[in-house]
């Protein structure tokens, strides 16, 4: 068997790991081998495309320079991996797909100029003459447009996730016809590359499509970041199947085609959870017409302290967390586990309400909460919870403040309007953990802290969770 067939083969069973570790990775309980499984596709994948490049006779300078790259992207991914906090994953992620981009828009020039210095040579006319080469300018092309929109729009979610840049929607003027005009200069520029390619047009398009990724994620607001993140995700890998098709690589198609899809799978579930038009997600500048949230007046709101919560979860029937970013900054789970456990043996029925964006990237919290040991059946979707909180003694709202806003289904006004959110002010009593009365992520006020049955417990959510656990 040739190298040639054994990397092909290689290359199938990498594909199929890689497609293993989606599904694995899709539930808790099976997420670790979901992550082996991934990792062991790409050691397999890196061997075979090593093993290809020998036997393509890569030089010996080549040989050296890959070992390098992968030598130091290996130390910095394992040192980054380290130190990483869990809340600045998003972040992580974000930095990471803009490579993913500015790697396709390398490939696809880096495909242009290969070709054009072989257009004098006879493989050129070869080509030509197949009718490929037309293919090949549109890989090309529409490769660079996604890698770079891709590119600028991560490091501007980068920005605004590390609060780098403020969060707030940049709003020009004509916006959406920017974005219009853009695709459109694209589609024309592209039917005018194929049919006689040019310089300054692939020049044009990385300019073009640049500034378009830059002003699409520029133009969405802090609320709508999580649902961006996911988009980018998609695009990073269109641009890596892109890359795939001109690189001649199946394995980089199948997994950019894999990352692509379930990306964009990903962004309509977040679209349907925070009700937002996955086809204007996709337009870029959704849900940013919806005026500001004013300051409105909602009147004094409650404090309590923690011996008061540990004498209301003494007397509660059931109680329903319902966590979010505050208790990630916190690393508050600990507590809430070894709480839960206490109210259990004391037989009250706990149960956690996870918002699909509660804290800073999906299943933020589910990862927070399994880390703990809080177990898996008690942790329920917003959905499964939403009709039981007028059921309910208690709710403790543990660093969550967007996910748990009435706003978002009583005014109509408001800037998240329309987002479903878990009804926690239904509840007998519900009480809020954070440090002041600051607003969330969102930026827009909270009517609930304002409620009758609503008391802050002020403090960070660790110290207080410990505070109720002493008292109890
Ligand atoms: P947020 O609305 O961001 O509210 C978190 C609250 O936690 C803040 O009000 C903060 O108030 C409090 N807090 C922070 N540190 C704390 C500490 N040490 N102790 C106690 N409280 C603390 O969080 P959420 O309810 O989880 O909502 C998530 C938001 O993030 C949504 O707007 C969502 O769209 C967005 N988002 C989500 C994702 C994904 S995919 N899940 C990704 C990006 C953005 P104080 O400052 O007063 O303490």
């Amino acid at each position: 068997m040739s190298i040639e067939t054994a990397a092909q083969a290689a290359y199938i069973v990498s594909a199929l790991l890689f497609i293993l570790a989606l599904a694995g990775l899709s539930r808790h309980e099976t997420a670790k081998s979901g992550n082996t499984f991934g990792m062991a596709g790409m050691a397999v994948a890196l061997v075979a495309t090593i093993a290809l490049a020998i036997d393509r006779g890569i030089t010996s300078t080549g040989l050296g320079l890959l070992a390098a790259a992968m030598v130091i992207g290996a130390l910095i991914g394992l040192q980054r991996a380290r130190s990483v906090e869990m809340t600045g994953m998003p972040e992580l992620i974000a930095i990471l797909h803009s490579f993913v981009g500015l790697a396709a828009v390398l490939v696809g020039w880096n495909g242009y100029l290969l070709v054009e210095h072989a257009l004098n040579g006879p493989e050129a006319q070869l080509l030509d003459a197949q009718g490929t080469l037309g293919i090949h300018h549109a890989e090309v092309f529409i490769g660079v447009f996604i890698g770079a929109v891709t590119f600028t729009g991560s490091i501007v979610a980068y920005l605004k996730l590390s609060a780098r840049i403020s969060s707030s929607p940049l709003v020009l003027p004509g916006k959406n016809l920017i974005n219009i005009g853009a695709l459109l200069a694209f589609a024309v520029l592209t039917v005018r590359f194929v049919i006689s390619p040019a310089m300054w047009m692939l020049v044009a398009v990385t300019i073009i499509a640049l500034l378009l990724g830059w002003h699409l994620v520029a133009s969405i607001g802090g609320g709508d970041m999580p649902v961006v993140v996911s988009m980018l995700n998609s695009y990073s890998g269109w641009a890596a199947a892109a890359s795939g098709f001109l690189l001649e690589n199946d394995l980089l198609i199948i997994v950019g085609a894999l990352v692509g899809s379930s990306g964009a799978y990903l962004s309509y579930i977040m679209c349907k959870a925070m009700n937002r038009s996955f086809v204007s997600v996709i337009a870029g500048g959704f849900g940013i017409e919806a005026p500001s949230g004013e300051d409105k007046d909602y009147g004094d709101h409650r404090e309590i302290n923690a011996e008061g919560v540990a004498e209301l979860l003494r007397n509660a029937n059931s109680v329903i967390i319902t966590p979010g970013y505050g208790m990630a900054v916190a690393q508050a789970q600990y507590g809430v586990a070894e709480l839960t456990r206490k109210l259990r043996d004391a037989g009250v029925e706990v149960r956690f309400g996870i918002h699909p964006v509660a804290g800073r990237l999906p299943g933020h919290m589910n990862v927070l909460l399994a880390e703990a040991k809080v177990p898996y059946d008690i942790v329920m979707e917003m959905d499964e919870v939403n009709d039981d909180f007028s059921d309910t003694s208690v709710v403790l709202v543990i660093g969550a403040n967007d996910t748990v806003n009435p706003a978002a289904a009583e005014e109509p006004s408001s800037p998240i309007a329309g987002m479903p959110v878990l009804h926690v002010w239904e509840a007998e009593n519900v009480i809020v953990f954070k440090r002041s009365m600051a607003s969330g992520y969102a930026g827009v006020q909270n009517p609930l802290f304002f409620k009758e049955n609503s008391a802050m417990l002020f403090g960070d959510a660790k110290d207080r969770v410990e505070d109720i656990l002493r008292a109890l």
